[in-house]
């Protein structure tokens, strides 16, 4: 169970949490001291230590030795500088899997991951477990009122990379997964259409997690395979939850990964367990907008704090060392991206890690201190983003506000991206951040919500590739627009319910009657031959011969077998409206018809200008309007009140320079402050 708590009151002093991961024991203890001193000069008010600690506290099974993460957590209390301490259960020492190989993870194909690099456990292994709960039990007991001790941090990115084990262990604690998901055998034949390729099971042994199979497996117990993992390590989760609440008051909490090339955990059903919604991002330059999928992260982060303030557990000063070419930040990007994390919610902002590693994987991975020491400009970055904290800290508690939800579900990536679909170019992720990116190209603010969510404070909502859903999720949406909502829904939405089973009668399936429109066949294009639009526009990728019960055309083919066919339609529907989106389209196609679909639905616009990302903070007086600005050239923003980071008084447009942040608090008219969509409606920022 989740206890009441506030990011900023993890800094001690109620202001923004400002940290880092602290790693001593890669240190000689004379170092400690210089790092205590420095971290005061950062302004940091939270660290992350005991993260990887297991070998060091606990040298051989059953001897445990605290001297060293005593004297740490000593000397981070006598200094003021609070502590998210870690279970530290996340890698296991090396006398645990030599004693009991049985714990080591096994890949689909049945081969072992062995020790070496890092979380080489089974998540079922009651071997792990116990060991694990008895770590946990130690340290709880130890530091549980520790002066230091600010929240519990268990384990680490927990299921970064053993969220998958197919080992025998794992394949009995699916069996009885399954046994509670469906009581009887017939049941779980029904769910998975065991009746296809005389995959019918007579007995529960016969399940085995979905390894390696010479055709494609069965997408159900694939999919279910997907829910049980991730319930099998929240399930680790909440089990050294309840040791540390045993012992400690302090909140609880894990940090989360919301990313793009992360997806085995379904954090809509974490969320509720953490006391803080914790979140690691690194910007990601294998993707095409990694700037857009940070805000992408951010709100999501926001959606799983239910609109709450968050902390940014992880990110970088500048590289890392786990993507294919790890580029540096650039002048002023560390300030904007910690900022931007800001802007969308977050009360903390907390770096891996605080002085880079010498030895080591990861050595090359930036810190807050790196290995060129103070005199480089990452520390004189980090120093001055300790400096912007304390200016913005009136912040901490005010809220980001959305008029437009966009609905993502993890549940519905596992499906969406199975073998055997029509198009192996399609990719869920790829098609959510498409959205998203259109409507951050927009300026507009989106808030990210689970499948079933309440949309009734929203205006407008855009459901990418929803290829599963569920019947009641979809209702919420069908619903929302009868009373007046609209809905945006792209291609491959609606057909499949909970248990993967196509929903007949004409795609798309659960959103054939809101949308007005009916398809028999789809026709995945090759990525190198688009169609034509008749705005003279590409449609990639996907396209369908749509045709119209009740919906009119908004974009149509003009080559191909559907040339005069509709691609995008309209429909009336209710005292609503819903869109439909049959094909990729351009991104600024996209763009503009989600523009137009925000704007008949009545979400209040800001202009928004290329490079210049502009979000609004509500508090109870004040709005607090960040403007980010990542181009090359200056840009001004009509605005007035007061910029924070500067201390300048705005009285009517701000200038922000290249590359800079400028933060302006400004004082709305608010008629009344009951949440109403009224009052969202009359306190909007005041650009025009
Ligand atoms: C993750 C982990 C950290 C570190 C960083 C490197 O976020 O939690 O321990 O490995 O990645 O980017």
């Amino acid at each position: 169970m989740a206890r009441t708590t506030t990011v900023a009151g993890l800094s001690g002093t109620g202001q923004l949490v400002y940290g880092c991961d602290y790693n001593p024991e890669q240190w000689d203890p004379s170092v400690w001291h210089e790092d205590v001193r420095l971290m005061k000069e950062a302004g940091v008010n939270l660290v992350a230590v005991n993260i990887f600690g297991w070998a060091e506290l606990e040298p051989e099974e059953g001897t445990f030795r605290f001297e060293n993460l005593d004297a740490v957590m000593d000397l981070l209390a006598e200094n003021g500088i609070g502590v998210n301490l870690g279970t530290g259960t996340s890698s296991t020492p090396a006398w645990l899997t030599t004693a009991h190989p049985e714990i080591l993870p096994r890949a689909a194909d049945g081969t072992v991951r062995w020790p070496g690099g890092r979380q080489a456990f089974c998540p079922s292994s009651p071997v792990y477990r116990d060991s694990a709960l008895a770590l946990v039990q130690k340290v709880s007991a130890r530091y549980g009122s520790h002066p230091a001790l600010r929240i519990w941090h268990v384990s680490n990115e927990i299921g970064c990379h053993n969220s998958l084990c197919y080992c025998d262990v794992s394949a009995e604690a699916f069996r009885g997964w399954l046994r509670a998901r469906y009581g009887d055998l017939d049941a779980l034949n029904a769910a998975w259409g065991t009746a296809f390729w005389s995959q019918r099971y007579s007995a529960w042994e016969q399940i085995l997690p979905p390894r390696l199979t010479l055709s494609a497996t069965n997408p159900t117990q694939t999919l279910d395979f997907n829910r049980f993992s991730s319930d099998e390590l929240l399930a680790h989760y909440s089990a050294e939850e309840a040791v540390l609440r045993r012992n400690s008051d302090a909140p609880v909490t894990t940090n989360f990964m919301v990313a793009a090339h992360i997806r085995n955990q379904d954090y809509w059903t974490w969320a509720p367990e953490m006391d803080v919604i914790a979140n690691d991002h690194y910007l990601d330059h294998r993707l095409d907008a990694p700037l857009a999928e940070l805000a992408f992260a951010a709100d999501t982060t926001r959606g799983l704090a239910q609109g709450r303030p968050w902390l940014l557990m992880e990110h970088s000063t500048g590289a890392v060392n786990w993507q294919p070419r790890n580029i540096a930040k650039g002048p002023g990007e560390m300030i904007r991206n910690s900022l931007t994390h800001l802007a969308r919610g977050a009360d903390g902002l907390c770096f891996f890690q605080w002085r880079a590693s010498l030895q080591g994987s990861e050595k090359f991975h930036s810190a807050m201190v790196p290995h060129a020491g103070t005199d480089s400009q990452i520390w004189r970055d980090v120093v001055e983003l300790g400096s912007s904290l304390g200016k913005l800290r009136e912040l901490a508690g005010t809220t980001v506000h959305a008029e437009v939800a966009l609905v993502f579900s993890w549940e519905a990536w596992w499906a969406h991206d199975q073998d055997s679909h029509p198009s192996g170019d399609v990719r869920y992720i790829e098609q959510i951040h498409a959205a998203y990116r259109a409507l951050w190209d927009a300026g507009i603010t989106v808030d990210v919500v689970p499948p079933g969510a309440d949309l009734s404070a929203y205006r407008l909502v855009v459901v990418p590739n929803l290829y599963l859903v569920r019947d009641e999720h979809a209702a919420v949406i069908t619903d929302f627009v009868e009373s007046g909502g609209s809905a945006f829904v792209t291609f491959f939405s609606g057909i499949v319910d909970e248990n993967e089973r196509v929903r007949p009668g004409g795609y798309p399936g659960a959103f054939r009657d809101l949308l007005g429109v009916r398809s028999e066949e789809f026709f995945p294009l090759d990525p190198a031959h688009p169609l034509t639009l008749d705005n003279g526009s590409p449609a990639s990728l996907w396209s369908e011969a749509l045709r119209l019960t009740t919906a009119e055309p908004v974009l149509g083919y003009a080559t191909g077998h559907h040339a005069g066919a509709p691609a995008v339609t309209r429909n009336r529907f209710g005292t609503g409206e819903a869109w439909y989106v049959g094909t990729v389209l351009d991104g600024s196609v996209l763009k503009d018809l989600l523009l137009r679909a925000a704007v008949t639905a009545g979400v209040r616009l800001t202009e928004a200008q290329s490079g210049l990302e502009a979000v609004t903070r509500r508090g109870n007086a004040h709005d607090y309007l960040f403007l980010i600005n990542h181009s090359a050239e200056d840009r001004k923003h009509r605005v007035h009140g007061l910029e924070l980071l500067t201390s300048e008084a705005v009285a009517d447009v701000v200038v922000v320079p290249a590359g800079a942040v400028r933060v302006v608090r400004t004082t709305p008219a608010r008629p009344d402050t009951d949440g109403s969509s009224q009052s969202r409606k009359d306190a909007g920022n005041d650009s025009h």
